[in-house]
């Protein structure tokens, strides 16, 4: 099957990334939200991912000619002609349940549902469509415009037709795929999880401070952030969130939540997003650490 035009389900970070990705492709891109606002906010934030390709000289055609391929809209009926829908909206099972089941009744019948979920299973959520066989998972990362990898996840029930298909796409969109199944996590979380939470716990007995744990990683392992500054960046809610589905799923200690963790979600500091988290963001250009 061939896909010509992209629907997307949610503008907020990831959303916004995909539809851009999806647009600087070639595609025709329709993006739903709730609210205009939303849509506005993530199409500005678009505007200003592109303008940084531009300076670059990495964009291949002009931001107009990009943009005029992204229509965002509040109704759902106009992603009835979508060739497939990728949905990013909040990591909330009954919400995603709620939106595809309706999706379904509206989106042509040979569309292909994905849903850029980071630990739900892809399963249960295609479960509560007629069409489970035409649905996958399309993982992306933060920042999607330059994250290189996607995650195609396929359930027992995904066609060996729609998972190829889901593949090409994810390669169209100049990412490199790597193919894997529902096990909640995927390949990344399964393995990056962990080791974000064990450096809350090196941090909490005292191995090392803040930073020191960060440069540590970062210098030793040549990793491009180090453990806290990507807990900030990826957002603690998130993370937390992750870690509730996958010790659920796997009964293991290393999924579990650290305290100081819970702490840092209960008290609302989030990350980067909120100002404050294992870092203080007051001046966004120079991170302060804390200290627990
Ligand atoms: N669009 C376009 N350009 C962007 C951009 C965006 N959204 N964000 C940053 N850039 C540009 C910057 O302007 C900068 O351009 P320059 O070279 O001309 O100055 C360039 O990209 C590099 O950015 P920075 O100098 O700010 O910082 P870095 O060199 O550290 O690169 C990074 C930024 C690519 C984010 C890098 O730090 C990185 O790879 N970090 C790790 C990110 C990561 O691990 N993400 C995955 C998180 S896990 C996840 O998403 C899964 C989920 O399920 C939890």
């Amino acid at each position: 099957m061939t896909i010509k035009k992209v629907g997307v389900l949610g503008c907020g970070l990831m959303g916004s990334g995909i539809a851009q990705v999806s647009a600087t492709a070639g595609y025709d891109v329709t993006v739903m939200e709730q609210d205009q606002k939303f849509l506005d906010k993530g199409f500005s934030g678009i505007e200003k991912s592109l303008s940084k390709f531009v300076e670059k000289g990495t964009l291949k055609e002009p931001v107009q000619t990009v943009r005029s391929r992204l229509k965002g809209t509040t109704n759902p009926q106009d992603l009835a002609d979508c060739d497939i829908i990728v949905e990013a909206i909040i990591e909330n099972l009954p919400e995603k349940k709620k939106t595809f089941a309706s999706l379904d009744t509206i989106v042509k019948k040979g569309a292909i549902f994905a849903s850029n979920t980071s630990s739900i299973s892809i399963t249960e959520v295609a479960a509560a469509t007629k069409r489970p066989d035409r649905f996958v998972g399309l993982h992306f990362f933060n920042p999607v415009p330059l994250m290189k990898l996607v995650e195609v996840v396929r359930t027992i029930a995904t066609s060996d037709q729609v998972f190829e298909t889901a593949y090409q796409f994810g390669q169209s969109l100049g990412k490199i795929p790597v193919r894997t199944s529902d096990k909640t996590g995927f390949i990344v979380n399964r393995l990056l999880v962990p080791y974000l939470l064990d450096a809350v716990r090196a941090y909490e007995e005292g191995v090392g401070s803040i930073p020191d744990i960060d440069n540590a990683m970062k210098l030793g392992c040549g990793y491009p952030m180090g453990p806290f500054t990507l807990l900030d960046f990826v957002g603690l809610d998130t993370t937390y969130y992750i870690t509730h589905v996958m010790f659920d799923e796997f009964k293991e200690q290393r999924f579990a939540s650290p305290p100081l963790l819970k702490r840092l979600v209960m008290a609302g500091w989030y990350g980067r997003k909120t100002g404050k988290g294992f870092y203080d963001y007051a001046d966004p250009n120079n991170p302060v650490p804390q200290k627990f």
